[in-house]
């Protein structure tokens, strides 16, 4: 596995300048690894697979093919953002799926939090096989792959990767990122001129909102989770906690409680709001969020997301609990 080992050689990208120099380092080594053939990558707005898009948009232009997959599990805005950053700023070959019915019907009526993984998953690899298969003379596939992976796992990560794709459609693998822990992929990334929003992006787990639409998901349930969380990163963002608070976010459990508004009496969904701070995610604290910015959010979250009545705040640090709910 000696390819697979950073070389000592190698120094920390830290500045602009040594991320200009990884760059044209890079777009060389691309050229020559590909040459004239094609080359296909499952995009999914995160840092890791943005800053691959980007490397090999300027390597290879049109025959750098990117799919990137709706599958209703995104945060608000995110399926909006790749299409303008990638498409119509980049000039990219782009494939937008729509899957967002396929992933709910799929999903629909199951429960068990590793079922649901598996659910999406095996969905994620089908969609993307089919859109591989509609691609002629693709002979590469580009990974996010980042030295944590690597280091970790053995360089398998599910959510960097798409294996599983069946015996002929095996291809040639392009990792342009695996020696660099993740702050250097960032540096990268604002050298290619990626925006900040999609450099400096808090982990997002591979299943997104599936995870946080606590039980059989439900539309209704689904959007309350998106557009809480939409209301949360704009609170935090507008109070300086973006990028001091390592991961925030909301969940929604799937029951109701009696609540009032306008003199009415409400059945209806709580949100959950968890912020922790970790350094590997093994173990978290929780963030001492400021109580009048909570007691603001709640008033914005009841006021403004449909079918919910209460805002809960997550005491727990990991361990008892873990980051997610599910
Ligand atoms: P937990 O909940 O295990 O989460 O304390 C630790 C970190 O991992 C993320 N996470 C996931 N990431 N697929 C992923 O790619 C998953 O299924 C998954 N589950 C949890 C979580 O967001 C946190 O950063």
């Amino acid at each position: 596995m000696q390819d697979n080992v950073r070389p000592e050689s190698m120094e920390r990208i830290t500045t602009p300048e040594l991320a200009d120099a990884f760059i044209a380092e890079q777009l060389e080594a691309l050229k020559a690894q590909i040459g004239d053939k094609k080359v296909l990558l499952a995009l999914s707005g995160g840092v890791d697979s943005s800053v691959v898009a980007a490397l090999l948009i300027k390597a290879i232009g049109k025959n750098f093919v990117c799919v990137h997959v709706n599958h209703g599990l995104l945060r608000k805005g995110e399926p909006e953002q790749v299409v303008e950053v990638f498409r119509n700023q980049m000039d990219a070959n782009l494939v937008y799926v729509d899957a967002v019915d396929r992933f709910l019907d799929k999903l629909s009526g199951v429960a068990e939090p590793e079922k649901k993984r598996k659910i999406i998953g095996a969905e994620f690899i089908r969609v993307f096989e089919e859109e591989a298969r509609k691609q002629d003379g693709i002979e590469f596939l580009a990974q996010g792959t980042i030295y944590p992976d690597i280091i970790e796992s053995d360089g398998v990560k599910a959510h960097h990767n798409v294996g599983g794709l069946p015996e002929d459609l095996q291809f040639e693998l392009v990792e342009p990122l695996k020696f660099l822990f993740k702050d250097e992929v960032r540096v990268v990334g604002k050298a290619l001129g990626l925006p900040d929003g999609m450099v400096y992006r808090q982990p997002f787990p591979g299943p997104g909102l599936g995870v946080r639409c606590l039980g059989a998901i439900t539309r209704d349930r689904l959007e309350a989770v998106r557009e809480s969380d939409a209301i949360l990163r704009e609170e935090f963002a507008k109070n300086g906690l973006e990028g001091k608070v390592w991961q925030y976010f909301t969940a929604v459990p799937d029951f109701k409680s009696t609540g009032v508004k306008d003199g009415k009496r409400t059945f209806a969904y709580p949100v959950i709001i968890r912020a922790v701070n970790t350094k590997d995610a093994m173990t978290a604290t929780v963030e001492n969020v400021p109580f009048d910015l909570l007691q603001h959010i709640t008033a914005r979250i009841t006021t403004e997301v449909e079918n919910v009545n209460r805002v809960l705040f997550d005491l727990t640090p990991k361990p008892s609990g873990t980051i997610e709910w599910e």
